[in-house]
């Protein structure tokens, strides 16, 4: 096999880093008084407006990551991952969550075969089950209809449907859906999360959706265990076959467990846990929850980018734009982490989802061929709805460590509120915000803007902020079902960017297994000292 070439060895990573002495001596202040630049960096897609102008970035810059995007083979890798080539090579999968929101007349190969029929198998048998649910012409054991619903999962099974759920409350055609109907989660193994998600919830009422891909997860089966428990020491074990159901890769253990498996919900190896939430991983609930149309509606959504990520050219293709631009300010300027800053309280479960969606898929330290990479692939990920952020850890970015941010704005809200005799709305306010940071950090204060207010000498240097931070906004016209799902997908399509680009295998996570296995080593001795009374072996001094 011939030796692979690392991005970093090629001719357009090299230009990049002799770029960034260029751009160190530009100010964000000065490039965004080229208005011809600003305009230039804004990207409409179906309703959708990215302005990425405060990047530390010009026209050249641009160009030189286009040139490293062609030289890491993106757009065949884009077409690669389209067309069901295995490319997640340590498990030999495929990668084709987007044929989970393909329209029903799509044809995606995957293995040779076309998935969409079998993805729209479920979509159907979902659809029906929703309703029978809903309409409560499946009702539980006692005659009652299945009003409550918890779903057990964690990471991927968890993240992102909690994250469009949490999206959708408040909007007001699923809220509207949701009338009389609870969806909870529940994913740590902490007891005290069993606790809080069956407080005041009936048996009688209440259905368990089981979510794993494997159905091995230690966490979700320990806490599977204990719902059964709770339903069927309350309604008897017959109880189980009406109260729980489960959405699994492996059929053949959740019939183990006890579940029928008519009820339960296929999906499949070519769809990444943390990449599941359009399948029955996140459809089911959310179906339970609002009803399948509603689900269809953000389905539609991420399918819409979907599109336009494999057939944009790169320069208007808004998850490449991110994607690059991340890249740059990860592996060229030295900015390893980065905000996500919603200005929507119902986006306040987005930053928790990409965290797992980027963290865990980027988060390598060799190229997909096993090579040590000799740079640091992956970002930190965190972040919070503004405004509350701005009372938190917004001093540090503004003044401390400089953290690319994305705000995520929405041009209508969800729930406005008129107050009487105040002109500017609730949502206004929280806009204002929007609107105002990204040039704080852009620009800054200096010294002689201080002098000119007759700030005393000695506060000058605390009330200083030297700007040239960077930041992209992303405007969204409101925040419906299609719209939440057009975000998801542009975030899943940044984060295989990045991974593309960087050389990395995106989607496999051999870096959460060691742990797992230590654990499985401490609760073997845990379990041998309560029966035995064993003592504890085989561990260094401070486990032990
Ligand atoms: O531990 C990490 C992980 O494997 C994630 O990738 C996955 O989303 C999560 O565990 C849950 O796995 P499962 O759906 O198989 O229970």
């Amino acid at each position: 096999m011939a030796p692979s070439t690392l991005i970093c060895d090629t001719d357009s990573w090299q230009n990049l880093k002799t770029h960034v002495a260029e751009i160190k001596k530009t100010h964000l202040r000065d490039l965004m008084s080229d208005a011809d630049r600003c305009k230039s960096m804004m990207v409409e897609f179906d309703g959708l407006l990215l302005d990425y102008s405060r990047q530390n970035a010009t026209h050249d810059t641009m160009s030189k990551l286009f040139q490293l995007a062609e030289a890491s083979h993106l757009k065949d890798k884009i077409n690669q991952m389209f067309n069901g080539e295995h490319i997640n090579s340590t498990e030999n999968r495929s990668v084709l969550h987007v044929a989970l929101r393909a329209s029903r007349d799509a044809v995606i190969n995957g293995d040779g075969k076309n998935v969409v029929p079998d993805v729209w198998q479920v979509l159907d048998k979902i659809r029906d089950f929703s309703e029978k649910i809903r309409s409560g012409s499946w009702v539980g054991v006692t005659g009652k209809p299945l009003t409550n619903v918890v779903a057990v999962g964690i990471g991927g099974s968890f993240l992102g449907p909690l994250f469009v759920h949490t999206a959708l409350q408040t909007e007001s055609e699923a809220a509207e859906c949701a009338k009389g109907r609870q969806l909870r989660f529940l994913a740590n193994v902490d007891p005290i999360d069993v606790a809080k998600n069956i407080s005041g919830l009936n048996p009688e009422t209440t259905l368990v959706v089981v979510v794993s891909k494997t159905f091995t997860t230690a966490e979700t089966m320990l806490n599977a265990r204990t719902l059964r428990e709770w339903i069927s020491s309350a309604l008897g074990p017959a109880a189980v076959a009406k109260h729980m159901v489960a959405v699994s890769t492996n059929l053949t253990l959740v019939e183990k467990f006890g579940i029928d498996p008519k009820n339960a919900f296929a999906f499949w190896d070519w769809v990444g846990g943390r990449y599941s939430v359009c399948s029955a991983v996140g459809v089911l609930p959310l179906s339970l929850q609002y009803g399948f149309p509603i689900v269809e509606k953000f389905l539609k959504g991420a399918s819409s980018i979907d599109q336009h990520f494999h057939s944009a050219p790169l320069e208007k293709n808004l998850p490449v734009l991110l994607g690059l631009l991340s890249l740059w300010n990860v592996s060229f300027l030295g900015h390893p982490a980065r905000a996500i800053l919603p200005y929507c309280q119902a986006l306040e479960k987005f930053a928790p989802h990409i965290q797992q969606v980027s963290m865990e898929s980027n988060g390598k330290g060799v190229s997909i061929d096993g090579v040590v990479l000799p740079f640091e692939a992956g970002e930190i990920d965190f972040g919070e709805p503004g405004t509350n952020g701005q009372h938190s850890f917004y001093q540090l970015i503004h003044q401390g460590r400089v953290i690319p941010c994305d705000f995520i704005g929405i041009a209508k809200s969800q729930q406005p509120v008129y107050l009487k005799g105040e002109v500017v709305s609730n949502h206004d306010e929280l806009m204002s915000n929007f609107f105002a940071q990204p040039d704080a950090l852009a620009y800054g204060k200096t010294q002689e803007e201080l002098q000119k207010e007759n700030i005393s000498p000695h506060l000058v240097p605390h009330k200083t902020f030297t700007g040239n931070r960077p930041s992209l906004s992303l405007l969204l016209p409101s925040l419906t079902a299609y719209n939440v799902g057009q975000l998801l997908a542009i975030y899943e399509h940044r984060v295989a960017v990045e991974g593309f680009v960087w050389g990395i295998n995106s989607f496999d996570q051999w870096g959460v297994e060691l742990g797992k296995s230590l654990a499985n080593q401490v609760r073997k001795q845990l379990h041998a000292s309560r029966t035995n009374g064993e003592a504890v072996k085989g561990f260094n001094f401070s486990t032990t």
